[in-house]
């Protein structure tokens, strides 16, 4: 950061960092379930600065209209927040459409079939102008530096440049990048890697992703990649593709010290579901996506009843679903189906008092994220791809007692690093029930072992590390763009 000390900074997100709601005691502040959000937000206060999002989870326009631009976060404002509001055809299109029915099935190998149509096109080429305008507006110089986040901006980087060619463009892409043959479904796959050209710096989660996209220009564009310093020159333009694993913010020691006890947060949940006292539990923590693999865990939790009956009574499995793109026809029924795969769970090994599988499927505060994650013996990601996946590094962050078993799907990013979990692949029911099951009677010093390296690594590793290591790459661009303006 330091090497960017005075230039202007804008984030742009389609995800606001806080909701403003109209409650009927006045307008009510909340933080979306957005892993965008936990990495991005700590960035932003410590370099202030505006961020610009579209006013998605802010429904009810009329109430927080005065809140078009606020301060940020409440009562500390850091930053500036500015809302762009979106029409319901242009969120429908944009959002729901070519974002979220298109890009992120494609981009995520989850055997959901990418839908592309000419209107959600045109809806994200127009709301992509509209940021890319936004952005203009607030800058205060020629040459601000500009991080763009996400699949829903592709366009913006290229927008930015046109309208303002010395800014710095950062781009992140928080999702997969999958490889030439799987994008090229796309029909607009050229118009979107033009688009992202238009960075100056363009990062993944994974090298894996760089080495993707990089295959992907190389068979789509006439540009020039030079593999050895990882850049892509396109129409005399130089952008940087590197790896920036993302990570959370690690919690200061004041924070951790006002948490309560393990052992309340424990009793807390024992008490608030009606648990049994004597009992081993895992707990799950997702936005209610089917690239979660949510319904494999079920179906591993089913399996681990089935091979070992003498957990029927004692092994409890708590799921939080947080709602998310529920007017997607997609998304709906794989609601429903895991809410009937639970329910036949429930059913077949229930009991008076007992009842294996709890589905959450609400919002749940950081807090009362922290006191499930602080009260489990188990965390469990299982993620069918998952660009890197923040709950399971929130999960550890959460365990200053240095217990509790993380089980990790290998096709999460997080798991190259996050290597003393158990990993396992989540299609493989029978591998997942079996490393649920050595979770449960892993001993406490074995636990101890592996969590405190994934602590160790998720300390050091952690969002200020990612934001620096941006950053300090723009710095040195910035430096050498100025110095070649000179010659
Ligand atoms: O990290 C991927 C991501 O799509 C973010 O861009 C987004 O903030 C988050 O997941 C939640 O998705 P949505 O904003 O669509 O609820």
């Amino acid at each position: 950061q330091t090497q960017l000390r005075g230039d202007q900074v804008i984030v742009v997100s389609n995800r606001e960092p806080y909701i403003h709601e109209q409650g009927p005691e006045g307008i009510v502040v909340r933080r979306p379930a957005s892993g965008l959000v936990t990495a991005v937000e700590p960035v932003m206060r410590a370099c202030s600065g505006t961020w610009i999002a579209h006013g998605s989870g802010s429904a009810d326009r009329e109430a927080v209209d005065r809140h078009d631009r606020v301060a940020v976060p409440p009562g500390v404002e850091d930053y500036q927040l500015r809302r762009i509001w979106l029409t319901p055809e242009e969120e429908q299109g944009y959002y729901y459409g070519f974002a979220n029915e298109g890009l992120w099935p494609l981009c995520h190998v989850a055997h959901v079939r990418p839908v592309f149509r000419e209107s959600d096109w045109e809806a994200y080429q127009r709301v992509n102008q509209r940021f890319a305008d936004a952005v203009v507006a607030e800058a205060r110089s020629e040459d601000p530096v500009v991080l763009v986040q996400d699949y829903h901006f592709a366009l913006l980087p290229a927008m930015i440049r046109a309208q303002l060619p010395q800014a710095t463009v950062l781009t992140f892409w928080h999702i997969p990048w999958p490889n030439p043959e799987s994008f090229g479904i796309c029909p607009w796959h050229k118009e979107i890697l033009q688009g992202l050209l238009g960075s100056t710096i363009l990062g993944f989660h994974t090298r894996f992703h760089c080495r993707n996209f990089m295959e992907t220009v190389d068979r789509s564009l006439e540009a020039r990649i030079e593999a050895e310093y990882s850049t892509i020159r396109f129409q005399d333009k130089e952008t940087l593709v590197e790896s920036y694993p993302i990570s959370i913010e690690w919690p200061e020691p004041a924070t951790v010290a006002a948490w309560p006890s393990v052992a309340q947060c424990r009793q807390q949940v024992i008490d608030r579901l009606g648990l049994p006292q004597d009992l081993c539990l895992a707990v799950g923590v997702d936005r209610f996506d089917y690239t979660k693999g949510i319904l494999e865990r079920l179906n591993a939790v089913e399996r681990l009843l089935e091979k070992a009956p003498e957990w029927i009574g004692r092994f409890v499995f708590v799921q939080v679903a947080a709602p998310t793109r529920a007017s997607l026809d997609e998304y709906r029924s794989f609601q429903e189906h895991v809410e009937r795969v639970a329910e036949r769970i429930n059913t077949r090994f229930g009991r008076p008092g007992y009842r294996p599988v709890h589905l959450l499927a609400q919002h749940h505060e950081p807090d009362a994220v922290n006191e499930l994650f602080r009260a489990a013996d188990i965390g469990v990601v299982t993620s069918l791809h998952d660009g890197m996946n923040l709950v399971c590094k929130e999960f550890v962050a959460a365990r200053d007692d240095q217990q509790g078993v993380l089980v990790l799907s290998r096709f999460a990013g997080a798991a190259r690093e996050m290597t003393e979990a158990l990993i396992v692949n989540p299609y493989h029911v029978e591998e997942t029930a079996d490393a649920l099951l050595r979770a449960a009677t892993m001993p406490p010093a074995e636990q101890r072992e592996r969590m405190v390296s994934l602590r160790s690594t998720v300390r050091e590793f952690n969002v200020f590390r990612w934001a620096a290591r941006m950053l300090a790459d723009a710095g040195r661009w910035r430096l050498r763009a100025r110095v070649e303006a000179r010659v």
